[in-house]
């Protein structure tokens, strides 16, 4: 076994063998498509459980948690409020607006590579102190649920007045393949370029990071530069300077920093690099007793005010109270103490009653003071603290439910049920859907109106395209299209769009039957145009019943998120791209919740459409644009065309010429290109090429598109749109 009788030299003992290795690992630029291949959660399964709990029991089995203090992490002031309320900060803090990745729903923390993030030091205490309430309640509360219910009962129990807690988020078994950002080390920073331009869709300024670095940006102590950076990441997450301050001011109002010695002198492997014996958890801190006061976990050290367990407004009290000059922690952090040793003996210690301390501030925390649109907002809640408490109730329900999608997929007696603009509102069928003969009368127009086949095509689809999973924003319904700021997005080719909207609001203005919202005639536009472009060989399915928003309840910054920086099944790419469109492809129809299959079919049958903005002919690899075919397949797998790569600007390898013998005939884009090179895509590709593939790719694509149109409708609790 050990290769000695062969002449090999013998195997390390730690060397022994380990799963197959990935495609990843031999090339690390792989396209990988799992998260094409993700199971659907049980929804379904998950609310008949929930409607049998009682959720008054489980708070008083979480509070008796909190202030029950345990050996193996002795609680600080004897209360678990503050760690509790870090880690789920810490979850829900993961959001980000511009792909709505990431956030409390996407239940991420419990897995790696989040649960080794640096910044998540000591959270895996925090989830097994919740262990015994999960192994109680087991399938009746989930895992992402019960944390911001905990994060709640965290605040409720330290005297705050939270805003409500709404369940909803289904189990999560595996963590969704997420991208966090181009570096390979801890703590690194390659995704900022010129001054401070930091990466789309990051929101955290260095790898394993939740936002900013406390000391300030790259560990530079400068509270004012560190405010660019916070409210550049707190805006990513969908936050104001109102809601940044009172989060912030709200979160540091409990708790301390822990920092008793240098965590790289004595913490052990991150959870993912920890022995078995740790059954998941890491950090093992081999400095003292490794626990209580000797807990290490940022580094930093102290605590911000004299009653860390209790709400009250002398957080701010403490921040505009004092001057503060910079220190090091005992770890050698940047952290920020009284002057002249002033507030000294104010704040206790965590574990020892005869002991007290100064307060202790972080870079962070005085940007709340020294840059001035922040200080304005902080001012104002240290004069009134019911502001405080009201801006950090509000903010902190947004922080974690604003992944939950609309309020109709909100469960429980603790939700609140006033609409709040940042749930995308649409307002509810004032009738029953327009009925079948109605349907029939508006295709025939829409058809008889001379509209392209391409552009209600493309109308429609950017209508659908701006649906994430992640967060459950966008879709078809609410027509938001039309309005700014989708209606002047690039992708969106703006000039055409309107000259199609204006027709379809024409249409339905001169149209006696039953009232049709615009919202559904965009999405039959594109069905009746599929059809008769696919010579009525096929029939799209239509399901009715979406309503229009208005511009009022359409903010343009908060809906702007929603621009993609590139869509593959449009062959755009934005000026803001800057991973390889074949990846950005494949991160869209995922958020799109489109497998293989749907993804491979619909950037086939999109191409032969023609349905590249601006008339562009980039992936149309067909002689018969507009015509629902399999040509794009065909002559893409065709070995008689050479391509060659057009080196594109800053040396990016974006476009590609096909020749056929001399005669350059096509061109095309690396997400047309993937489907012949890689061999997963290939094989699905393949199948649409082949010569009996012609009524099931109309088939298939009817259905793809079908289900575009359809996606976040009626996302209650089964899931799946109403029919
Ligand atoms: C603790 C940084 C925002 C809640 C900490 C710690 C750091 C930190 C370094 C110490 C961790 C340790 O050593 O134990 C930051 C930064 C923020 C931020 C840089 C943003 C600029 C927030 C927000 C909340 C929050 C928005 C909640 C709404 C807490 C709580 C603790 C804490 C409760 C105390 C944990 C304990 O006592 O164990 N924060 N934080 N923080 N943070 Fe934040």
């Amino acid at each position: 076994a050990n290769g000695g009788g062969l002449g090999l030299p013998p195997t390390p003992p730690d060397r022994r063998p380990r799963a197959s290795s990935s495609n990843r690992d031999w090339w690390p630029d792989h396209l990988d498509l799992t998260a094409l291949r993700r199971q659907p959660p049980d929804t379904e399964g998950y609310a008949q459980a929930f409607a049998t709990l009682d959720l008054d029991a489980l708070a008083a089995d979480i509070d008796a948690v909190l202030t029950t203090s345990q050996d193996w992490w002795p609680a600080d002031f004897g209360h678990y409020g503050p760690l509790v309320l870090r880690m789920v900060w810490h979850c829900a803090g993961t959001y980000r607006a511009q792909d709505g990745r990431g956030g409390a729903r996407a239940g991420l923390q419990r897995f790696a590579p989040v649960d080794s993030w640096p910044d998540n030091r000591n959270l895996d205490k925090a989830r097994r102190l919740l262990w015994p309430v999960k192994k109680k309640y087991g399938r009746s509360i989930s895992w992402p649920d019960l944390m911001v219910l905990a994060g709640n009962r965290a605040l409720e129990s330290m005297g705050f007045t939270t805003a409500g807690f709404a369940g909803g988020r289904p189990e999560v078994l595996e963590p969704e393949p997420v991208y966090w950002g181009p570096e390979r080390a801890w703590l690194g920073d390659q995704r900022h370029t010129n001054v401070r331009d930091l990466e789309n869709p990051l929101a955290a300024d260095q790898l394993g990071l939740i936002y900013v670095n406390p000391e300030g940006p790259n560990t530079v102590p400068d509270p004012v530069m560190s405010a660019r950076d916070i409210r550049r990441s707190f805006a990513r997450m969908g936050m104001d300077d109102e809601e940044t301050v009172a989060l912030i001011a709200g979160g540091h109002s409990f708790g301390k920093t822990h920092g008793a010695a240098d965590p790289e002198k004595h913490l052990g492997p991150e959870p993912a690099a920890a022995g078995p014996e740790n059954r998941g958890t890491g950090w093992r801190n081999r400095y003292r007793t490794g626990k209580g006061e000797d807990t290490i976990t940022s580094g930093l050290e102290g605590t911000w005010t004299a009653t860390p367990t209790t709400w009250d407004n002398s957080y701010l009290e403490n921040l505009f109270r004092f001057e503060w000059d910079v220190a090091l922690s005992p770890a050698g952090l940047w952290q920020w103490i009284p002057r002249a040793g002033e507030g000294a003996g104010t704040v206790p210690d965590a574990h020892d009653p005869g002991r007290t301390h100064a307060p202790t501030f972080l870079t962070t925390d005085l940007a709340l003071r020294f840059d001035p649109a922040y200080e304005r907002v902080s001012r104002r809640f240290l004069e009134h603290p019911d502001q405080l408490a009201d801006s950090f109730a509000r903010a902190w329900f947004k922080l974690t439910h604003l992944d939950l999608g609309p309020a109709e997929n909100y469960w429980g007696p603790l939700a609140p049920r006033d609409p709040l603009p940042w749930q995308d509102p649409v307002p509810p069928a004032e009738a029953a859907p327009v009925g079948a003969e109605d349907v029939a009368e508006l295709r025939r127009r829409i058809l008889d109106s001379g509209l392209l086949a391409t552009d209600l095509v493309l109308t429609a689809w950017a209508s659908a395209a701006t649906f994430r999973d992640s967060d459950r924003r966008g879709g078809t319904n609410g027509a938001r299209v039309r309005l700014e700021p989708q209606r002047d997005w690039a992708v969106n080719d703006p000039q055409m769009l309107m000259d199609v909207v204006r027709t379809l609001e024409e249409i339905r203005e001169s149209f006696s039957g039953d009232p049709v919202s615009l919202a559904d005639l965009i999405v039959l536009g594109g069905c009746a145009a599929v059809e008769k472009a696919s010579g009525f060989r096929v029939r799209v399915p239509f399901t009715p019943g979406r309503t229009d928003a208005c511009a009022q309840s359409t903010d343009p910054v908060w809906f702007g998120w929603l621009e993609p920086v590139a869509d593959g099944f449009r062959n755009y790419r934005g000026p803001h791209a800057r991973r390889p469109s074949e990846h950005l492809l494949v991160d869209r129809a995922s958020l799109l919740t489109l497998n293989v299959a749907e993804t491979t079919v619909l950037v086939g049958g999109l191409r032969a459409l023609g349905a590249v903005p601006g008339g562009s002919s980039l992936g149309v690899l067909t002689g018969t644009p507009g015509v629902l075919s399999n040509d794009f397949f065909v002559n893409l797998l065709d070995n008689d065309t050479q391509w060659t790569m057009v080196p594109g600007r800053g040396g990016t390898e974006e476009t590609f010429e096909g020749w056929v013998g001399s005669r350059r005939r096509w061109t095309a884009s690396r997400a047309d290109l993937v489907f012949a090179a890689n061999p997963e895509l290939r094989a699905v590709a393949e199948t649409y090429a082949s010569d009996d593939a012609g009524e099931r790719f109309l088939r298939d694509f009817a259905a793809a598109w079908d289900k575009m149109m359809n996606l976040g409708r009626n996302l209650g609790r089964s899931g799946r749109p109403a029919s």
